[in-house]
């Protein structure tokens, strides 16, 4: 089907589903084109609870549907490639992370909203990589805390507050794999070029940065920067949006190798036929649904930090 007829055809379809389409700023440019709302994880699942719309489309992965469902328990949340996982969040099950808790003898437990639901239910709050220093500052300073699951965005938070936190091993491999080497070629190539990394990446990696942020946060730096040029560390499809919202900027990607494949699963396609069948649908069960829940609330009360 030709590009432009697809999207026209997804268009009316959400209308006569009530449906609105969510679109993580990571995904294919033709599928951010023709989203109600695009942005970062957690900002997208709040942005839909508000909205009254009957059925979300999440063009994203499998997390962030089931945080569009812990937030919105009343509304279809349709996610069209059931296969597109996070590879990171999968480093950590529920049965590990319960095992680990008697290890450390009851650790206040902060997760990443890059997670599953019933990691979340495990955890005693969650966090965003736009609010992981604010949710650190309000933690009682002499219980332990145990961070899951990515250790890059742990161990850079714990050098901005000074905290100390065990670590779980989880890693983003888009996101891991850019090197330190790779940076100082970029920045040969565009000297002027400001480096904008996302705390995903190693700390060797951010230690070279100008600025570490979510990509909602690159949004914001961007638009108060005077500088023209920017090397964006993280996931190639934040491009699209950055050069739509400041067409006067010039963007390079850190790495061409800064691909995640599973944000690239969904295809136009793929959105069509899911809102046909409307299928596949994610679910979280209520028994996880409610602690999950009870972790990010308790992280939607601290007041975020840019
Ligand atoms: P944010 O959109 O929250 O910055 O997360 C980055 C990411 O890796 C999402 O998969
Ligand atoms: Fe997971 Fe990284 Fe892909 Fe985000 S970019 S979905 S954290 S693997």
């Amino acid at each position: 089907m030709e590009l432009l007829h697809i999207q026209k055809k997804i268009r009316n379809l959400l209308a006569e589903r009530d449906g609105i389409l969510l679109a993580h700023n990571y995904q294919r440019g033709e599928i951010q084109d023709i989203a109600d709302i695009i942005g970062d994880s957690l900002e997208l699942s709040l942005q839909a609870a508000k909205v009254v719309a009957r059925v979300i489309v999440f063009c994203g992965v499998h997390f962030m549907a089931e945080s569009a469902s812990i937030l919105s328990p009343e509304k279809t949340v349709i996610l069209p490639r059931l296969d597109a996982g996070c590879p990171m969040a999968d480093m950590i099950t529920v049965e590990q992370l319960r095992e680990k808790k008697l290890d450390l003898e009851d650790p206040y437990v902060i997760t990443y909203v890059n997670s599953s639901a019933a990691v979340k239910a495990e955890s005693n709050i969650c966090c965003t990589s736009a609010n992981v220093i604010s949710v650190i500052k309000v933690i009682n300073g002499k219980r332990p805390i145990l961070f899951t699951p990515d250790r890059n965005l742990g161990q850079w938070a714990q050098e901005k507050t000074g905290r100390k936190m065990t670590l779980w091993k989880g890693f983003c491999p888009t996101h891991h794999r850019l090197t330190l080497e790779e940076v100082h070629t970029i920045r040969q190539a565009h000297p002027d070029a400001l480096f904008v990394a996302h705390p995903e990446c190693r700390s060797e990696v951010l230690a070279v940065a100008d600025h570490v942020c979510s990509t909602s946060g690159m949004f914001h730096f961007i638009e108060s920067s005077d500088a023209r040029e920017f090397i964006i560390g993280t996931e190639e499809g934040m491009l699209h949006p950055l050069r739509k919202r400041f067409p006067d900027r010039r963007f390079f990607l850190a790495s061409p190798t800064m691909v995640c494949p599973n944000m690239k699963k969904t295809r136009l396609e793929d959105v069509y036929n899911a809102l046909l069948r409307m299928q596949p649908e994610v679910k979280v069960p209520e028994e996880i649904r409610i602690p999950a829940h009870e972790a990010l609330k308790r992280m939607l009360a601290i007041p975020r930090d840019k």
